[in-house]
């Protein structure tokens, strides 16, 4: 589906019915990283995949950063007359959702963080990020995509599900070349969300893979220790995509915390 709002086009997804849940997809993935939770979350929760700006269908303008994407998924939540969602957002899709949390918690319900971090980027980490916009410009998201995927999933992933291996790399190779540049942008300004941590007094659930090379799980589990009341989830054999590595096992610890939210 496709809306209008705030001068861009916004694709999503749609499905189910019960408490509305914004699943927000990483970098650099798009609405697709969700169809398993599309497929299986719907019986609690009316699922809205969205493609963040510069990723695909929805436009590619800037600017880039993380409130602004999390401006682009307020605006369509207005659109969509809805109040307050679960926030769920993986990796960069999580740094999203606590920018929401900082800029609009009125219209966050309850955040679901995964295989994501607070801290911002490191000196190290921002130099990774300009030599990965180098090759996305020079050689195109194709390359992005081969220098990426052995990062992106876990070891048992890689060694025994092809078809995923093939599917994210097809992901990742079909993003806009200009969305991939902006959220490099955009990651590497993006602020330090530690402070903000303290602050979430909505129900948090943690959720990692104890194979995620990207996110050491040292950090997400302070930044768990940090969200008062929030519990912790490690996915075993799931790497960085543990939505999509381990769906069943992802899919009922979101069920049980969704289930949960609706018994309050
Ligand atoms: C992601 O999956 O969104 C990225 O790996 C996040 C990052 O590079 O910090």
């Amino acid at each position: 589906m496709l809306a209008l709002l705030n001068h861009i086009e916004i694709g999503y997804d749609e499905g189910g019915t019960g408490v509305p849940a914004l699943l927000v997809h990483g970098f650099p993935h798009d609405r697709t990283l969700w169809t398993p939770q599309l497929q299986g979350l719907t019986a609690q929760a009316r699922c809205l995949a969205p493609d963040l700006r510069g990723f695909g269908e929805t436009t590619a303008s800037p600017p880039y950063s993380m409130d602004q994407y999390a401006d682009d998924l307020v605006g369509l939540l207005d659109g969509l007359h809805i109040e307050r969602a679960v926030i769920a957002g993986l990796s960069m899709g999580g740094y999203v959702a606590l920018a929401m949390w900082r800029n609009h918690p009125h219209r966050v319900r309850a955040l679901v963080l995964c295989n994501t971090r607070a801290a911002a980027d490191t000196d190290e980490a921002r130099e990774k990020r300009r030599n990965l916009m180098n090759v996305a410009r020079t050689q195109g998201s194709g390359a992005v995509a081969d220098a990426m995927l052995t990062g992106m999933l876990g070891k048992t992933t890689r060694s025994k599900r092809p078809d995923i291996v093939n599917s994210v790399h097809r992901m990742i190779a079909s993003a806009p070349t200009e969305g991939v540049v902006g959220a490099l942008q955009a990651m590497m300004d993006r602020p330090d969300s530690t402070p903000t941590l303290a602050t979430i007094d909505v129900p948090t659930l943690v959720l990692t893979g104890d194979e995620d090379a990207i996110i050491p799980i040292e950090d997400v589990r302070s930044m768990q220790a940090a969200i008062r009341g929030s519990s912790l989830e490690v996915i075993a054999s799931a790497g960085h995509l543990s939505n999509l590595e381990r769906p069943a096992a992802f899919n009922h610890v979101v069920s049980e915390f969704l289930a949960k939210l609706t018994l309050e």
